[in-house]
C-alpha cells in the first residue's frame, strides 16, 4: 500500500507543478485532497492494515497530503505571479509612440476682468445680485423714474421683444429688483449683459457689459459714493489711479454725475488714449433719487443711497490695452491665447 501511496504522490508532483492555469490547479485539488479523493481513499484503507502499522501508515499518509498541499499553495502563487507579470507586459507605455497633445483653455479675458471686479466690490463688503437680461419696462425704465417720451425707450435705441419686454439697456434693472425684494441695509454690485441698438464699431459694441452698484442705509451721503469708488479704482489699477465726478443727469439719480479716472496709459499727462485729456470715462453715478424710494416703497425720508454704473469693456480694455472692443467679442483664438 505504502508503494501504492508513493506512486501516487509522485503522479499528483507531476500534475500540480504542470498545471498551467487556476482552474486546471484547483481541479488537481478536489482529485487529491477533496472527499473523494486518491489520497482520503488511503486513510479510508487503513483498516485493512493490521492494528499496529495503523499509526506509522496514518503519520505518511498525513504527510503525503501534507507536502501535496504545500506543492499546490506554491504552483498557486507561481500562477497569479505570472498572471500579474503578463497583464502588465500586455499594458505596458510604449513610449516611443508620439504623444498626443492637450491643449489647456484658459478664461476669456472678460470673464477674467468680471471675476477681478467681483472680487474687489466683495473685499469692500458688496454682495453679488443677479437680473435678467430679458426685462420689462418697468424695471428698466418706468421704476428708473424715466419719463414715458425718454429718447433711450426709443425703437432706435432700445431692443424691444414685445411692447413691453426689452432687452436690457442698463444694469439699472438690478437696482429696481433688489428694492423691490430686500430691505435695507443694501449693499450690492450685479455686473452682466446689456443691449443697445448701437452700430458696432471699435468703441461701441450692442451687446457690452455693465457692473452696477448700489447701496441703501440711513445716513449714506455723496462722501460714501465718492471713496467707495476711489478704493474700487485703486484696487483695480494700482495705487496712483485717481477719479473724479463731471456732473450729469440720470432720471434715477439726483445729483447725478459721469465719474472719470486718470489716464492708465499716460497717468494724466495726456496721451492718444485719453485723447489728450488726461481722464477716461468709466459710467455714471449718483444718489438714488427720492422719486425712485417712494415707487419701491423705500421710505425716502428715512434712507438715501448711492448708485453707480460702470462699463465692464471698458475696464478690460484699459487694462490690457486694447485698441478695439470687437477683440472682446469675435473670439479670434490669436487674440485669446495671449491671456493664458
Ligand atoms: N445706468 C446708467 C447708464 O447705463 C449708469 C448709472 C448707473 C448711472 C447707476 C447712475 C447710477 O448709463
Amino acid at each position: 500500500m505504502q508503494k501504492q501511496l508513493e506512486q501516487t504522490i509522485q503522479i499528483a508532483r507531476d500534475e500540480i507543478r504542470s498545471a498551467t492555469t487556476l482552474p486546471d490547479l484547483a481541479n488537481l485539488k478536489s482529485k487529491y485532497l477533496g472527499k473523494n479523493s486518491q489520497i482520503t481513499d488511503f486513510l479510508k484503507r487503513l483498516r485493512e492494515l493490521p492494528q499496529e502499522e495503523r499509526p506509522a501508515f496514518g503519520a505518511i499518509i498525513n504527510e503525503a497530503k501534507k507536502e501535496v498541499e504545500e506543492l499546490i499553495d506554491l504552483q498557486e502563487k507561481s500562477l497569479v505571479e505570472k498572471e500579474y507579470v503578463r497583464r502588465q507586459e500586455a499594458s505596458r507605455l510604449d513610449l516611443t509612440l508620439p504623444g498626443r497633445r492637450n491643449d489647456r483653455g484658459a478664461l476669456h479675458p472678460l470673464t477674467q476682468v468680471w471675476r477681478e471686479i467681483e472680487d474687489n466690490f466683495i473685499s469692500l463688503g458688496f454682495e453679488i445680485a443677479e437680473g435678467f437680461d430679458v426685462e420689462d419696462q418697468f424695471h428698466n425704465f418706468d421704476a428708473l423714474n424715466t419719463p414715458k417720451d425718454h429718447p433711450s425707450r426709443n425703437l432706435a435705441d432700445t431692443f424691444f421683444i414685445t411692447e413691453s419686454t426689452l432687452l436690457r439697456t442698463q444694469t439699472s434693472t438690478v437696482q429696481v429688483r433688489t428694492m423691490e425684494g430686500f430691505k435695507p441695509p443694501i449693499r450690492i454690485i450685479s455686473p452682466g449683459r446689456c443691449y443697445r441698438n448701437d452700430k458696432l464699431d471699435a468703441s461701441h459694441s450692442p451687446v457690452f457689459h455693465q457692473v452696477e452698484a448700489l447701496v441703501v442705509d440711513e445716513g449714506i451721503t455723496f462722501a460714501d459714493l465718492r471713496d467707495t469708488l476711489n478704493q474700487f479704482a485703486v484696487k483695480m489699477f494700482g495705487p496712483d489711479i485717481k477719479s473724479r465726478f463731471r456732473p450729469h443727469f440720470f432720471p434715477f439719480t439726483e445729483p447725478s454725475a459721469e465719474i472719470d479716472i486718470s489716464c492708465v496709459s499716460c497717468g494724466g499727462r495726456g496721451c492718444r488714449i485719453c485723447k489728450g485729456s488726461g481722464w477716461l470715462e468709466m459710467g455714471g453715478a449718483g444718489m438714488v433719487d427720492p422719486n425712485v424710494f417712494e415707487i419701491l416703497g423705500i421710505d425716502p425720508e428715512r434712507y438715501s443711497g448711492f448708485a453707480f454704473g460702470l462699463g465692464i469693456d471698458r475696464i478690460a480694455m484699459l487694462k490690457y490695452n486694447l485698441p478695439d472692443i470687437r477683440l472682446l467679442f469675435e473670439n479670434d483664438l490669436r487674440f485669446l491665447r495671449q491671456f493664458k
